[in-house]
């Protein structure tokens, strides 16, 4: 098993697990309450007045629901949806054929949005502006340009990489909302709700053991039930409790704090290879055997935001909670002395 089959990469299929325990309205939703609020008063003035949604770009880590979201906004809304994803858009072709099949106030999703082509791009700015798409047919001397009048339609987007988006194509979106990491108490609830799904039988404070170690993260939450469900079958009469979470997830080696092996090894590798930093991505990536990408966008963020890691001009640097996890003294540095 890989050391992040818990974690998820943008590429990650979702599996039917995933698909039954997505919430399908927001009222199901738990957490990320000021974008949740927001997202839902553009779609009551956008059904008042009888219009089609502003385009909206989703972002923020792996696994936090910005598919989901994209799936309530056109339940909410009436409309069809249409998924694709930045890589799978190859030629403008390929765009033409989705934007053309829409109908007014479908919804189109295009997942990793920064990953499209710049060239693909160029077609999408007149299309989610003036609903037009000019398209060259034919070619050599015969090639001409042919604009297409399109229905009025919303581009939802999802990215883990707000900062790779190109400025012209995030300022064409109406709203931007970033998702950040759930709260325990807001994973206890999701997990409560999708144990009741799967036919789970577990107490409120072995819910919360699962929520504390599944780093903000729902989709991580959700796998670890399915791990913990597993455990209590074979070894607990099929009920999760405090000690039996404790004790499944312990043995995936996912520590008090929600930190994996893949964590702890980054951890490790800043403090003995590289005296706590300065140290770029690529020479850390490389040096515990994970690729650069993953990095940044899977473990990265959520060991920065629970304060082990920071990112500085010169490269990550290990902070004392690193030192503390490792069971060492924080080392002063000669900056911080005076
Ligand atoms: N707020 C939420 N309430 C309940 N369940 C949620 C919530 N957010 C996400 N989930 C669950 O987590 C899973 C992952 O969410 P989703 O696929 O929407 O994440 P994502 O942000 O699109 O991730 P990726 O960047 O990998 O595509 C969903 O299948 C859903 O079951
Ligand atoms: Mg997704």
């Amino acid at each position: 098993m890989s050391e992040n089959f818990f974690k998820t990469s943008a590429e990650a299929p979702s599996t039917p697990f995933d698909v039954s325990l997505r919430p399908p309205l927001f009222s199901e939703f738990a957490g990320q309450e000021k974008v949740c609020q927001r997202l839902e008063l553009m779609v009551e003035a956008a059904k008042q007045r009888e219009d089609v949604l502003d385009h909206i770009l989703l972002s923020g880590p792996p696994g936090l629901g910005k598919t989901t979201l994209a799936h309530i906004l056109a339940t909410a809304m009436g409309g069809n949806i249409k998924n694709t994803s930045g890589p799978m858009i190859e030629k403008a072709g390929d765009l033409a054929g989705l934007l053309t099949t829409l109908e007014r106030g479908d919804l189109l999703f295009i997942d990793e949005i920064h990953r499209l082509q710049p060239a693909i791009e160029e077609y999408l700015y007149p299309a989610m502006e003036d609903f037009k798409l000019d398209i060259i047919i034919d070619q050599g001397p015969n090639a001409r340009s042919v604009r297409l009048n399109l229905p009025k339609f919303t581009l939802v987007g999802a990215t883990t990489r707000a900062g790779m988006l190109s400025s012209p194509l995030r300022s064409r979106f109406g709203m931007n909302c970033r998702l950040d990491y759930y709260t325990a108490d807001e994973l206890q609830r999701i997990i409560l709700r999708s144990a009741g799904l799967i036919d789970v039988d577990i107490d409120d404070a072995g819910a919360f053991e699962v929520a504390a170690r599944a780093r903000g993260t729902p989709r991580i939450a959700n796998n670890l039930l399915r791990w913990v469900r597993d455990y209590a079958q074979v070894r607990a009469d099929n009920k999760v409790s405090r000690d039996v979470a404790d004790a499944a997830l312990t043995m995936l080696d996912i520590d008090a704090d929600g930190l994996d092996e893949m964590d702890k090894r980054i951890l490790e590798a800043m403090v003995h290879r590289f005296e706590g930093g300065p140290v770029g991505l690529n020479s850390l990536a490389v040096a515990i055997g994970e690729d650069a990408g993953t990095l940044e966008d899977v473990n990265e963020p959520y060991l920065i935001m629970q304060g082990y890691l920071k990112r500085t001009p010169q490269g990550r640097v290990a902070l004392a909670p690193t030192y503390r996890k490792l069971g060492m003294a924080e080392p002063k540095r000669s900056g911080e002395l005076f």
